[in-house]
């Protein structure tokens, strides 16, 4: 059975203070009730280490939003992925569009993103997705399957297996304006396909695929239920402890 799980993605949003506070707030909510679902928060580095001491010990997983495409060295400005590591982050999100379109993430810096980050023990929650229009040209599945081949495909099976896929149509991010469930299937589908195609069937099978995209308690629930949607990757509304709660608890 592959992993059901929600995670949110806080971007650059909160000081730590507030940061804080919203994990705390989220580590009681999660104590009173169990979710059903794998938690996961990415969120800006300079929370990491103090916010891995609050979910230290709970259900909560923790995640940064990038890291470096290098190891160590004379890189100012940076962060590696040991330091990520080193703060108690189980998890790196890689391959954001905003990192993609504002930061010229290419495929081949993602790809050594992508290895440091496995090799330094974290998991990747690896995004892809098309921008608008890419899907007005009916262009979708070769958009994303290129993003997988080109950063993904000469990993290992054994790597792939700490890899979880995010399918963010860039057009739905942030705007209020989600893929319907049955885009989000269509397109999860193929994403398994191209998987099974790549590494084999039951890496196809056990690999979690998440849709993100002005993802909110009011329609996690269709969009969850389609049988290759593994769960959410939350930007917006991971940011108020009752929004994120609900829509984990879309899994119930
Ligand atoms: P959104 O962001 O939920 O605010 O649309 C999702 C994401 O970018 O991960």
């Amino acid at each position: 059975m592959r992993k059901k799980i929600v995670a949110g993605n806080w971007k650059m949003n909160l000081n730590l203070q507030e940061g804080v506070a919203l994990a705390n707030e989220l580590k009681e909510a999660l104590a009173q009730e169990k979710p059903n679902c794998d938690v996961i928060i990415c969120t800006p580095f300079i929370h990491l280490a103090t916010v891995a001491g609050i979910t230290e010990g709970t259900v909560i997983g923790l995640g940064a939003e990038n890291c470096a495409d290098k190891e160590k060295g004379a890189y100012t400005g940076e962060v590696s992925a040991a330091q990520v590591k080193s703060t108690g982050a189980q998890y790196v999100i890689l391959g954001h569009s905003e990192r993609r379109a504002y930061y010229g993430e290419t495929a081949e810096i993602l790809k050594e993103k992508t290895k440091l980050a496995l090799a330094n023990g974290l998991k990747v929650i690896f995004c892809i997705g098309e921008v608008l229009e890419e899907r007005e040209a009916n262009k979708q599945n070769e958009v994303v399957g290129a993003q997988l081949a080109d950063s993904l495909f000469d990993l290992t099976a054994e790597e792939l297996s700490n890899v979880i896929l995010a399918y963010e149509p860039v057009w739905a991010i942030g705007t209020g304006k989600t893929a319907t469930a049955e885009q989000a299937q269509d397109m999860h589908a193929f994403i398994r396909g191209c998987i099974a195609g790549n590494f084999g069937e039951q890496a196809a099978e056990e690999i979690s695929i998440l849709y993100g995209g002005s993802c909110k308690p009011s329609n996690a629930k269709e969009i969850f239920s389609k049988p290759d949607v593994d769960g959410g990757l939350i930007g917006g509304a991971a940011l108020k402890c009752a929004d994120f709660k609900g829509i984990i608890d879309a899994w119930n």
